[in-house]
């Protein structure tokens, strides 16, 4: 297995276990803990991606997908996009509290795009942790 493909496995572990406990944290009112936590997910995600697309540019580790693999890539790309770009509207929007619409729409329904967030989320993960397995 290349070291991506294994950097990538441990940060979908972790990332897996950390949204879990994120998401256990607000439930029973650690708020402070589950901001940090979403936080470290949210920049870790972004950190990720964009190594992600660095190594493809210009390291070649991984090579070309073999084709019968690439509707399934475009389709985990393209979902993993939706909690990172969403998180990132949530953590901004705490962020910015009170400042403009922006923050003050995310606030309001952060629990319920937090729900969808966190859920799609996962799957991206779990995408990730199959991807870990079938192209090493
Ligand atoms: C600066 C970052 C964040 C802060 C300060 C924060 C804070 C909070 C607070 C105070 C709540 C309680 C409900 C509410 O106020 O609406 C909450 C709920 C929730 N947050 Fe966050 N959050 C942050 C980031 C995120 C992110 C990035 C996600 C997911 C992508 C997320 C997912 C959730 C979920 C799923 C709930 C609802 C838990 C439940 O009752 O089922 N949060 N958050």
């Amino acid at each position: 297995m290349s070291m991506f493909l294994i950097i990538s496995t441990a940060w979908a572990v972790t990332a897996l276990v950390l949204l879990a406990v994120a998401w256990w944290l607000v439930r029973v009112g650690k708020i402070v803990l589950h901001r940090n936590i979403m936080i470290v997910l949210t920049v870790g995600a972004w950190i990720f991606i964009l190594n992600y697309i660095f190594v493809q540019r210009y390291g070649g580790e991984l090579g070309p997908f073999p084709s019968e693999y690439v509707p399934w890539m475009a389709l985990h790309g393209s979902l993993g996009l939706v909690p990172l770009i969403g998180a990132t509207c949530l953590v901004v929007g705490r962020l910015m509290t009170g400042r403009n619409k922006f923050s003050t729409h995310f606030n309001q329904h952060h629990k319920a795009y937090g729900r969808t967030f966190v859920v799609v989320w996962f799957f991206t993960h779990l995408g990730g942790i199959f991807n870990a397995i079938f192209l090493r």
